[in-house]
Parts: C-alpha cells; sequence; structure tokens
C-alpha cells in the first residue's frame, strides 16, 4: 500500500480529519498546554509544558510521517471546520495486511472539548477512511470496561460487542482486560477487495 497515493483527508459536518503538518505546531502546543488537568484514568497528558518545543513537534511529525508510509500506522488530527482548532486525534494502529488486514481504532479528544459528539463523529469518518481508502477488513477497538464514555462511542459508531479479552493490553503498569468492539467492512456497506498479495507473510 502506497500512503502516499492516498487521499488522507476527510470532511464531516463538523471536523476535518487529516496528518498533522508542519504549519499545525502553534495549534499543537495550544491544545495540550490549554488542556484541563487529566478527569480519568484514560486522560493521559502525553506532553508536558515544556516539551512542547517546535523541536519535539518535528520529531512528532517524522516519525508519523514515516509510520504512514509504512503502512503501519496513520494518525488523523482531528480539527473544528469553524475555527480551525486541533481538538484531539484518532488512530488507526498496528496495521496487520495479509491475512488479517484489521487495525485498532484508537481516539482521544481534548478533554476541554468533551461531550459534543466530536469523538463519534470523528471516528465515524475514521472507519470510513479504514475501509474505503486503506481497504482495510476490520477495524478493533479495545476498551476498559469501566470506560464509560468510550464504550457509548463505540455504541454511537455502531461498532459491535465482540468479546471480553482477558489481560489483552499491558497499562499503567498492569495487564488490563478490555472489551473488544470491532467492525468488518461488511458490516459498513463495503465490499473487501483483495488486494495484490494476500499472503501469510
Ligand atoms: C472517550 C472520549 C474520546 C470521548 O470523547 P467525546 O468527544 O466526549 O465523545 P462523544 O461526545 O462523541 O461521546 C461521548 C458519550 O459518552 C457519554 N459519557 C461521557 N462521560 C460519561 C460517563 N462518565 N459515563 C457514561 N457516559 C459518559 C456522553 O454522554 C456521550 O454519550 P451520547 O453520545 O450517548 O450522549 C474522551 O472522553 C477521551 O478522549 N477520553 C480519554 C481517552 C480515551 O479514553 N480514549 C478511548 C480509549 S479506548
Amino acid at each position: 500500500m502506497k500512503s502516499k497515493q492516498l487521499p488522507i483527508f476527510k470532511k464531516t459536518e463538523r471536523l476535518i480529519l487529516r496528518p498533522l503538518e508542519l504549519y499545525d505546531y502553534e495549534n499543537w502546543a495550544q491544545a495540550y498546554s490549554s488542556m484541563r488537568p487529566p478527569q480519568n484514568e484514560w486522560d493521559e497528558t502525553n506532553w508536558v509544558d515544556s516539551e512542547l518545543t517546535l523541536k519535539k513537534f518535528k520529531e512528532l511529525l517524522k516519525k508519523q510521517n514515516l509510520l504512514r508510509a509504512q503502512d503501519k500506522f496513520y494518525e488523523f488530527g482531528i480539527f473544528r471546520k469553524d475555527d480551525g482548532m486541533y481538538i484531539g486525534m484518532v488512530t488507526l494502529m498496528d496495521i496487520s495486511r495479509a491475512i488479517f488486514q484489521n487495525a485498532y481504532l484508537g481516539y482521544r479528544i481534548f478533554n476541554n472539548h468533551w461531550n459534543n459528539g466530536y469523538a463519534s463523529e470523528a471516528c465515524e469518518a475514521a472507519i470510513h477512511i479504514a475501509f474505503k481508502d486503506l481497504k482495510l477488513h476490520r477495524i478493533e477497538a479495545g476498551i476498559s470496561p469501566q470506560n464509560k464514555a468510550s464504550i457509548r462511542v463505540a455504541k454511537n459508531i455502531k461498532l459491535r460487542k465482540e468479546s471480553l479479552s482477558p489481560r489483552r493490553l499491558y497499562v499503567h503498569g498492569k495487564w488490563q482486560d478490555m472489551v473488544l468492539y470491532v467492525a468488518t467492512c461488511e458490516e459498513f456497506g463495503f465490499k473487501f477487495r483483495q488486494p495484490n498479495k494476500l499472503t501469510a507473510r
């Protein structure tokens, strides 16, 4: 999959999803510095104020661009259409091709913008990108059973509850159970087109 050929850009009613660009630096730094303190255990601050430098931002872009070119990890910044503000991100992670064609879906909205329906709107668009542009067959979100807001998002975007996966992810120093919310492309009206190399490698 040659990511450069992909239209990795999606508009929804209120949002734009696209990779971060160099000109987003101030918007990015502002988003992290204006967040409220973490509101729950899933609301992690991955950047402290002293790290919000142009140098760190360039490193972040380089890493994201490389992973995207390798077809391994796509992160989309979520920007509000009306004022251009960077309000969060949605990711298609750990992409597995060959006979799985799966991505793990991750999402985060900065806590000063919660409960406006932004995560649900952005994730719906990300699923479209996953199935239509990246031609994946399946996406999976592993959600802590206690993360009620995230479970609401999964339900809003019509993911199917598949199973409880005991000790699935190592988070905050311990193996934690996750409920898997999944979808295959057929459930969203996309027909899976077999890629060129559907091998076990
Ligand atoms: C989970 C998260 C992305 C949701 O973002 P958001 O933009 O507020 O999501 P939405 O507004 O689209 O939907 C949130 C839903 O959860 C509900 N909700 C919010 N807090 C809740 C709570 N404590 N208990 C139950 N429901 C809750 C809202 O009412 C809303 O439901 P509705 O659409 O039925 O009205 C955001 O809280 C976040 O970034 N959390 C930290 C990171 C995280 O948990 N990521 C997911 C990891 S799997």
